[in-house]
């Protein structure tokens, strides 16, 4: 496979030949390419025993790798396990004091991970303050800016809600924080990969994601962006010898974290999930994001106008600006929905009442209609 969208790369993914897969929200689907580096990595550990400077090679590659998808320097990218590391190594760097500049802002769609560690500064001295949706579940950059003030340290804005679709507008939102001096965080897990993210124009000084979804790897690694002018200032108290400014020194004598993003970096990189990790971001280079970001716009419009036809409601927007690769329908019963449409090898999740459908570049209009034409015969599981 080199390249392209729909029918043209679905041989790569085997599960598509056996099931309607639109679930790229909670994992996208394994490729030949993706198992092939999990066999490179067995065969080299086998052949050779430790290959670490190849490892520390294939993190590099990692690095570069996001570097490229968000438009960004590798000297401004950490290469972590998960989100949740990324989020624990830019609060951990930020002092919190009572009476001082130490309130988080998060909007209700923060993935549970980033909620739970913005309350965990709670015991260090910060406040949360909530920022909840408007009636149409959208949440405006007004709505944050009405939370934000001089005592605020960080916005956290995910760039698309994991549980209803909505995209921020996260330009706005960081115009808003960063008139008060506060810095943005940018959780896009539920973008990577499958809408452009270019971290010089998104505006957010953090921008986080992982491998799982929409850049095709598996569980166990993610990244971080910060913007570069910050890092001198960041100094991550949770950290980890990769994040040394010279980790073969070996030296237990002081902190002396790495000048770049890499302080951000923890301890031993993990390197199954990196060769996967690389594998999958390549497939999602060969097409390109762009390519992707349209395939993916059409066949939910194409989705969305159907839903409309069978008089579903809708919980994500209907304009392609407010949202990304995820769409979600309110449901009157959504594990019986989701139980349901399984049994016909039509996979899909779920989020409070909603169903979550997510298209990648590997659907097509065909995937679309099939969901459709089942959903039409189970109309009274749809609210
Ligand atoms: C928006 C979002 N953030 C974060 C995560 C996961 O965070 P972590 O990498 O810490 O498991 C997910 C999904 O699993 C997600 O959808």
């Amino acid at each position: 496979m080199s390249g392209g969208v729909g029918e043209a790369v679905r041989g790569e993914f085997p599960i598509l030949a056996r099931a309607t897969y639109l679930n790229a929200c909670s994992q996208g689907a394994l490729s030949h390419r993706v198992r092939a580096a999990y066999e490179e990595y067995l065969a080299g550990w086998d052949e050779h025993g430790a290959e670490w400077e190849h490892w520390v090679e294939r993190a590099e590659a990692a690095r570069s790798g996001f570097a490229r998808l968000l438009h960004a320097q590798a000297d401004e990218v950490a290469v972590t396990t998960s989100v949740s590391q990324g989020v624990s190594g830019i609060v951990s760097a930020l002092p919190f004091e009572r009476g001082g500049r130490n309130r988080i802002v998060i909007s209700e769609y923060e993935f549970p991970t980033v909620g739970q560690i913005a309350h965990a500064q709670e015991l260090r001295g910060a406040e949360v303050v909530h920022v909840r949706p408007e009636v149409d579940g959208s949440i405006s950059a007004e709505r944050f800016a009405e939370a934000i003030d001089e005592r605020t340290a960080l916005v956290c804005c995910t760039t698309i809600s994991y549980r209803t679709g909505h995209r921020h507008d996260v330009a706005a939102i960081a115009g808003a924080a960063h008139a008060h001096g506060a810095l943005v965080l940018a959780d896009s897990y539920q973008a990577a990969g499958a809408i452009e993210l270019d971290v010089q124009t998104l505006g957010a000084d953090f921008v986080t994601g992982g491998t799982v979804k929409y850049l095709l790897g598996s569980a166990g690694l993610g990244f971080l962006w910060v913007r570069g002018s910050l890092l001198p200032q960041l100094l991550p108290t949770q950290t980890g010898w990769f994040a040394d400014e010279d980790i073969f020194r070996m030296d237990i004598s002081d902190y002396s974290p790495h000048a770049t993003a890499r302080r951000f970096d923890a301890g031993t990189p993990p390197v199954p999930n990196i060769y996967a990790g690389v594998a999958g971001l390549g497939l999602v280079e060969e097409t390109g994001v762009p390519a992707i970001e349209a395939h993916v716009r059409a066949l939910n419009t194409r989705l969305i106008e159907g839903l409309g036809e069978m008089g579903a409601s809708v919980v994500t927007p209907v304009d392609p600006a407010r949202r990304g690769p995820l769409v979600c329908v309110r449901s009157t019963d959504a594990p019986a929905l989701v139980a349901s449409l399984a049994e016909e090898r039509i996979i899909c999740s779920l989020r409070d009442q909603n169903l979550r459908v997510a298209t990648h570049f590997y659907n097509t209009i065909g995937d679309v209609d099939t969901l459709l034409e089942a959903l039409g015969r189970r109309r009274h599981l749809l609210a």
